[in-house]
């Protein structure tokens, strides 16, 4: 059995794991025979272009290994970027192409393309990029893996599920980004009832049956909660005792990383080791805060115990529920300059507006207002996009 065909027996249901687009007769040919010869049934080979790839995967699951011919692509290099925009973070990108360009190939495999093949596709290549995996090391194809964001209150009640379950829903509404909602709150997680799905206990047997993670156990456990948002929770009874290692989460975030563009965790209020495991390699990291003297207390902490922002990791500040007690919360300027950031959100106290979204049964960011702004710029910033591009549709959004 070939690597990849160990890779199809273990993907997705409905994953096809190699899916070509070839704009000529002889590549679709070539493409054909090869995988014949592989004997890779999961497979299928479609007359079409970059463009044509770009618009299928902005509307189904990814495969292991996608085939894209870039000859005719004016600027090929943003083809790629705009597909790679669409791409399940995991999927092996071969190019073909009929420029035999150095500088073409080194951009290419800069932007995480695994291979790039000049035609006519040369067929022993091809063969053995399908089976063993890329001839050149990339920055980025290889090691492609969704963004973690974990999500921290500086004290309970802050609002850090809210912000989770609604940065999270956002995310997934914006184009086609697949996300992951982990609800690490092992006995008190809700996220899944913020996103009006039951409650499971999937995360729990994740947790303590490691060695059953695969991307099967991964789709079956995961509640959907809309086209590209999933959930994973554990309802666990208060007297029940955990008997798992905190190592068990590292199977499951390898692949809710491989698969998902984003994956978000809610943290608990009292973080145990399995939480620090998820906070090491996080992307960002939201603190959630009030302008209250304990919030800001353990906002310092907090932020000492995440470290320095690097190149890879940021932390950021949030104000949740500004105005609550009015007149009683610590002036902004004094938060910012104790605690040695400036928070970059704020959001208002709307009771009103989350009481409205319970009684609807949908997270608050699916309505308007001032809240639903703020978090939709906060998502927008977690997702390195300017807030006026995350288009607003309420009708495609509660589809
Ligand atoms: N901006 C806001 N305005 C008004 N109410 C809010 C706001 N944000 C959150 N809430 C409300 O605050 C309450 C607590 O929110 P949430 O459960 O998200 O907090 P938490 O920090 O996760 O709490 P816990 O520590 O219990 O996990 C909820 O009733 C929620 O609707
Ligand atoms: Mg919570």
């Amino acid at each position: 059995m070939t690597a990849l065909q160990k890779d199809q027996s273990s993907g997705m249901d409905g994953h096809r794991s190699v899916l070509a687009f070839l704009n000529d007769a002889e590549s679709e040919h070539a493409c054909r025979q090869c995988l014949a010869e592989l004997n890779l049934t999961a497979a299928e080979v479609r007359r079409g272009s970059v463009d044509d790839a770009i618009a299928h995967l902005a509307a189904n699951r990814s495969p292991n290994t996608l085939i894209v011919d870039i000859s005719g692509a004016e600027l090929p290099l943003s083809a790629i970027n705009r597909l790679a925009e669409v791409c399940e973070p995991n999927v092996e990108l071969i190019a073909v192409g009929d420029r035999n360009d150095v500088a073409l190939y080194r951009d290419l495999t800069h932007a995480g393309v695994t291979d790039y093949l000049v035609k006519p596709v040369p067929l022993p290549i091809l063969r053995s990029t399908l089976t063993s995996g890329s001839r050149v090391p990339t920055d980025r194809g290889s090691k492609k893996q969704g963004k973690l964001i974990v999500v921290a209150g500086a004290r309970g009640g802050v609002g850090t599920s809210t912000l989770a379950a609604n940065i999270s829903w956002i995310l997934s509404h914006r184009s086609s980004r697949r996300v992951a909602l982990l609800d690490l709150d092992l006995y008190n997680g809700d996220c899944a009832l913020l996103l009006g799905a039951e409650p499971t206990t999937g995360l729990r047997d994740a947790l303590e049956t490691p060695d059953r993670v695969d991307s099967l156990f991964v789709e079956r456990t995961m509640t959907r909660c809309g086209d590209n948002l999933f959930v994973m929770n554990s309802e666990t009874r208060l007297d029940a005792t955990l008997d798992f290692n905190p190592e068990a989460i590292d199977p499951l975030l390898n692949i809710l990383r491989a698969q998902f563009h984003y994956v978000v965790v809610d943290l608990p209020r009292s973080l145990q080791r399995i939480h620090h495991r998820v906070i090491a390699p996080a992307n960002v990291r939201i603190i959630v805060a009030d302008l209250t003297l304990r919030a800001l207390r353990d906002t310092v902490r907090l932020l000492s115990h995440f470290g320095p922002d690097s190149e890879t990791a940021r932390s950021i500040v949030v104000i949740n529920r500004r105005g609550e007690h009015a007149g009683a919360e610590i002036p902004l300027e004094e938060f910012s300059k104790t605690a040695r950031n400036t928070p970059r959100h704020i959001i208002p106290f709307d009771p009103k507006a989350m009481i409205n979204a319970a009684n609807m049964g949908k997270p608050v960011a699916g309505s308007r207002g001032r809240v639903s702004g703020a978090l939709a710029a906060l998502a927008a910033d977690i997702g390195g996009q300017a807030a006026e591009r995350i288009k607003w549709s309420p009708l495609r959004l509660f589809k």
